[in-house]
């Protein structure tokens, strides 16, 4: 029987077509003017080539496990990318970390889970919106992350259909490219990962994510 070549198979045809776009950034890159536009181009294309390789990893069940503030620097940078390239406000990212954390599963599904629920925080409250990332470790090992956002908070109609798919109160992007994926994508990761999520409202306002992972 035919090895199973499905994702080493997809890796490699997309890392020939990060290769063509970062080629065509490095040029951008020599330009005075368009510098800053290439770097972030590459930025992004490194981000899909880590994503190919964790994709990877996962499909042949190699995952190790990762830093928390790794995975922090990572989706606060992507976001502050994806804030500055679509002249959107910035976002005040507040961390509350022990410092040492890991988390089980790839970095780059943990930042997914994180860019996710910044993206939702941005467009709750396009300004001067906090987001604030709190992590502890409890006595059996397991952890428990908070992400809090100021802003309006989650209408109560809402939060029983929040991590369903498709569910969203946003305008739909495309007819191929429906909203309301985001957080079925948080729940489906931290599932895979053994987890938890919730979602409720802060007493002082805001939205509250909360995700639990079991200890040994
Ligand atoms: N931080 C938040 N504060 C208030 N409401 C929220 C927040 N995050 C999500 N929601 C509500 O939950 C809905 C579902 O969120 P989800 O991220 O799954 O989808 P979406 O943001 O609408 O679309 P997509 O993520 O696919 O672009 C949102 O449309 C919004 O109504
Ligand atoms: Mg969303």
């Amino acid at each position: 029987m035919a090895t199973d070549l499905t994702a080493a198979g997809l890796a490699h045809d997309l890392n020939n077509v990060f290769e063509t776009i970062s080629e065509a950034a490095e040029v951008l890159r020599s330009e005075p003017k368009y510098s800053r536009l290439g770097a972030t181009i590459q930025r992004s294309v490194k981000r899909g080539v880590r994503i190919v390789e964790d994709f990877s990893e996962i499909a042949q069940d190699l995952r190790a496990s990762t830093s928390l503030d790794a995975i922090l620097d990572n989706a606060i940078q992507q976001m502050q990318d994806f804030l500055d390239i679509t002249h959107s406000a910035p976002l005040e990212f507040q961390r509350e970390i022990e410092s040492g954390q890991r988390l089980p599963g790839t970095s780059t599904e943990w930042e997914r889970v994180f860019v996710n629920f910044f993206m939702n925080a941005a467009q709750v409250m396009p300004k001067e919106c906090v987001v604030v990332i709190k992590a502890r470790r409890h006595e059996d090992g397991g952890i428990r992350i908070h992400v809090e956002n100021s802003g309006p908070g989650i209408p109560d109609e809402v939060l029983p259909h929040i991590f369903e798919a498709h569910f969203s109160t946003k305008k739909p992007r495309s007819k191929s490219a429906r909203s309301g994926l985001g957080l079925h994508i948080v729940k489906t990761i931290v599932t895979q990962n053994g987890g938890t999520v919730r979602a409720a409202n802060r007493s002082e306002g805001g939205a509250q994510f909360t995700i639990l992972l079991p200890g040994a």
